[in-house]
């Protein structure tokens, strides 16, 4: 098992949710962690509550230039690549006879297409540092939310492709796993202009007695599984499911 005192990492979408709880995880055991996002003031404000082992840097996944700066960025602030979070993520949900082309395209640029182009461009410093690959997937692969189809399309698709890349890199020495989460309350759906803050935090309230353990989960509870998939040395292809039980269907009859 490595430690995660002294690894470089880089975690896009850092500005917020778990990618900024996962960012003082790291920092906190001892990593130089580089996050990035599209709005500079919110991962400003989370390298600046961090400290100077968070470096930000203002990048869109979706733009070729700014992988390769975010890349070569993360090398240079950590001296070298331990670990990738394709943590970047947007969501899009509607009935599906009212889907629109433009973003369903947007919706998995971002969530699949990104990543796989940003893993594409790692490789080689990771290999050098027998590194891995963590996909962020979701709850919407165990339970089917009506109305949630693009966005469940595109984690399905992280699921598979976790999967694919990780006997694709093996021979690499780059390991490639995925953590799917259950509800954590982030800005996610806000964003996307589903839900005011109250009625999302409402919605995840109303979800408690789904869960197996009764409630729902933060951010560092999710950060614990990246860090053991950073970690684990033998394990790649995995899928962890880090969901206080939602994920099992449970149902109290
Ligand atoms: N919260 C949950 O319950 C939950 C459950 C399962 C899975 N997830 C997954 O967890 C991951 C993190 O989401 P979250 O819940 O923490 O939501 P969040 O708070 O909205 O965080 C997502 C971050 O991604 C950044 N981002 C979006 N598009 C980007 C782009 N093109 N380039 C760079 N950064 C981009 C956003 O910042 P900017 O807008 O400033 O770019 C934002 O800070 C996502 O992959 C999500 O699908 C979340």
């Amino acid at each position: 098992m490595k430690t995660i005192q002294g690894m470089s990492i880089l975690i896009t979408g850092g500005g917020s949710g778990i990618g900024a709880g996962s960012a003082r995880y790291f920092c906190e055991r001892g990593a130089k962690v580089t996050i990035c996002g599209r709005r500079e003031e919110k991962i400003e404000a989370v390298a600046a509550g961090i400290g100077p082992a968070c470096h930000a840097i203002k990048a869109d996944v979706t733009v070729a230039e700014d992988r390769r700066r975010l890349l070569d960025s993360a090398v240079r602030h950590g001296g070298g690549l331990d670990a990738l979070i394709n943590n970047a993520g947007n969501m899009y949900r509607g009935p599906i006879e009212e889907l629109q082309e433009k973003q369903l395209i947007d919706i998995f640029h971002t969530n699949v297409i990104a990543g796989m182009l940003l893993t594409g461009l790692c490789v080689d410093a990771l290999s050098a540092r027998a590194g891995a690959v963590v996909f962020i997937g979701s709850i919407h692969n165990r339970r089917a939310f009506p109305g949630a189809s693009p966005y469940a399309a595109t984690k399905g698709a992280v699921e598979t492709l976790s999967r694919v890349l990780a006997a694709e890199l093996g021979s690499k020495n780059i390991r490639v796993n995925c953590v799917a989460p259950g509800a954590v309350f982030t800005e996610i759906n806000q964003r996307a202009g589903l839900f005011t803050d109250e009625e999302a935090k409402a919605r995840l309230e109303s979800m408690i007695d789904m869960h197996a353990l009764d409630r729902i989960g933060t951010e560092e509870e999710i950060a614990e599984a990246i860090a053991y998939l950073v970690c684990a040395e033998w394990t790649t292809g995995a899928l962890i499911d880090v969901d206080g039980g939602l994920g099992l269907g449970l149902t109290r009859a």
